[in-house]
């Protein structure tokens, strides 16, 4: 099982084994991890943003339009940010790094 690395904002990091084809979201939630994930995927909203070191970023494919798009919305994006929604964990990803950004802006109301 490839493993995941999340680094928190206080700079905390946590490394779990995540299952095959599990995205960098639902990895978060699975391990109590703080990254919201508002529209649970659907590419709707930008909570899911996290931050790439740049030598994984270089290794993922090129991010869908819909995420660029959404990625503009992202609070404090930066070069190597993606949404986590996005990322599919693999062997090929084993040893991912992956930064939780400051803060969020959450887009979806409020029910
Ligand atoms: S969870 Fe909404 S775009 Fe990823």
């Amino acid at each position: 099982m490839p493993k995941i690395v999340f680094v928190e904002t206080d700079g905390t990091e946590k490394e779990f084994e995540v299952a095959d084809g599990l995205s960098v979201l639902e990895a978060a939630h699975k391990n109590g991890i703080d990254l919201e994930g508002a529209c649970e995927g659907s590419l709707a909203c930008s909570t899911c943003h996290v931050v790439l070191d740049e030598e994984w970023f270089d290794k993922l494919d090129e991010p869908s339009e819909d995420e660029e798009d959404m990625l503009d919305l992202a609070f404090g994006l930066t070069e190597t940010s993606r949404l986590g929604c996005q990322i599919i964990m693999s062997d090929e990803l084993d040893g991912l790094r992956v930064k939780l950004p400051a803060a969020t802006r959450n887009m979806m109301v409020d029910k």
